[in-house]
């Protein structure tokens, strides 16, 4: 499928078209990942946070949140709850925190890798190097970094506070080449990016050659610069994507038919957007992975990257017995291995 054909299907909104769609993405996640939904154990074990990302709750800049960073026995309890819900993995998450010490983290990663038969993924930002190999060393699996647009000029927009390292793209070669499985992914409807720049980022899924893919709508975070009316929607009229649910499906689907064995999670912000079935939807439309949240009740109203966040109340029970159930209901099974990339045997069918 080439650029021109991705950005028809972006912008197309014929529901007999798009049914099409959903079927393929639906069949090809089915032949390529099975029926089987992963549940990815989410732990949000800091909300501290030194970058600016304008679009970001967490920001630096965003003094309205109490900040916490998890201690090592809290972080254990949400671990041995992961284990007993018969979760494959966990997923340890947190703003950049130079507070997480690269030997801290490790000694964690260690006691997960010792203690239980998890598979460990960690998303704690853009890290040095050493970091990023010393907790694979450790025992870590997978690490999650959304490079968040592949047009660099609006990249940088957004980006204000660079790291002193590389781009986003390169810390990812980085790690796979240290091992790591690895995950990325963007905001669908970002203020100023373009229908051609989401089917760029979607190309850049297949040539990176993902392992997990997540994609979220944008959500307007009212402290933050992209929260308001000032400087949203930049891209020329007619050209702005919307943030909303249907091209968040659009942007699975064609995740799902360009990258067939990836694992692609139906997202939180999705579930936002709306709570009835968003996540439903995105099963149903290419998605393979939900991540119910383990986070104590504490903390999680202070982990807003964006606001209305869903399960911000709920406990990590309500929320297991609450995605397994929807799991069922539609007809899928809860996975009960790892739940790591799967490689095809045969070619790939044609896609659309
Ligand atoms: N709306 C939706 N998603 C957001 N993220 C950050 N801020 C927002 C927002 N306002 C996403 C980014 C980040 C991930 C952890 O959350 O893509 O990589
Ligand atoms: Fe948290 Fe449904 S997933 S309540």
């Amino acid at each position: 499928m080439d650029r021109q054909r991705i950005v028809d299907w972006l912008r197309e909104e014929r529901a007999e078209k798009l049914a099409l769609l959903w079927r393929e993405a639906d069949e090809t996640r089915q032949r390529h990942v099975g029926d089987e939904v992963h549940l990815r154990g989410l732990i949000e074990i800091s909300n501290r946070c030194c970058r600016e990302c304008h679009y970001c709750g967490l920001r630096a800049g965003n003094r309205g949140l109490r900040r916490y960073r998890m201690a090592e026995a809290e972080i254990m309890e949400c671990v041995a709850q992961a284990t007993a819900y018969g979760y494959g993995t966990v997923v340890m998450q947190s703003g950049e925190d130079e507070g997480i010490t690269a030997e801290w983290m490790a000694g964690i990663i260690r006691r997960i890798r010792r203690e239980t038969p998890l598979a460990v993924t960690l998303s704690l930002g853009e890290r040095a190097d050493d970091d990023l190999a010393a907790w694979r060393e450790a025992g870590a699996d997978r690490y999650l970094l959304r490079f968040e647009t592949s047009n660099e000029e609006l990249y940088e927009r957004i980006h204000p506070r660079r790291g002193d390292g590389c781009s986003r793209i390169e810390i990812l070669r980085r790690l796979a080449a240290m091992g790591y499985e690895i995950g990325s992914g963007v905001m669908v409807g970002i203020p100023g990016q373009t229908y051609e720049d989401l089917a760029r980022d979607i190309e850049l899924f297949r040539a990176l050659d993902l392992d997990m893919i997540g994609v979220g709508p944008f959500i307007p975070h009212p402290g933050t610069p992209l929260g308001g009316a000032v400087e949203r929607s930049v891209a020329p009229a007619g050209q702005q994507v919307p943030a909303d649910e249907l091209m968040t499906y659009k942007t699975i689907a064609l995740a799902r038919l360009l990258c067939p064995e990836a694992n692609i999670p139906s997202t939180t912000a999705l579930a936002t957007l709306n709570l009835a079935e968003g996540r439903e939807l995105g099963l149903s439309r290419g998605a393979n992975v939900v991540m119910p949240n383990l986070t104590p009740v504490a903390y999680r109203a202070d982990y807003e990257i964006y606001p209305a966040k869903a399960c911000i109340r709920e406990t990590a029970q309500q929320c297991q017995s609450c995605l397994s159930r929807r799991i069922v209901a539609l007809g899928r099974k809860v996975g009960t291995d790892k739940g790591g990339r799967r490689r095809a045997v045969s070619p790939a069918a044609p896609i659309l």
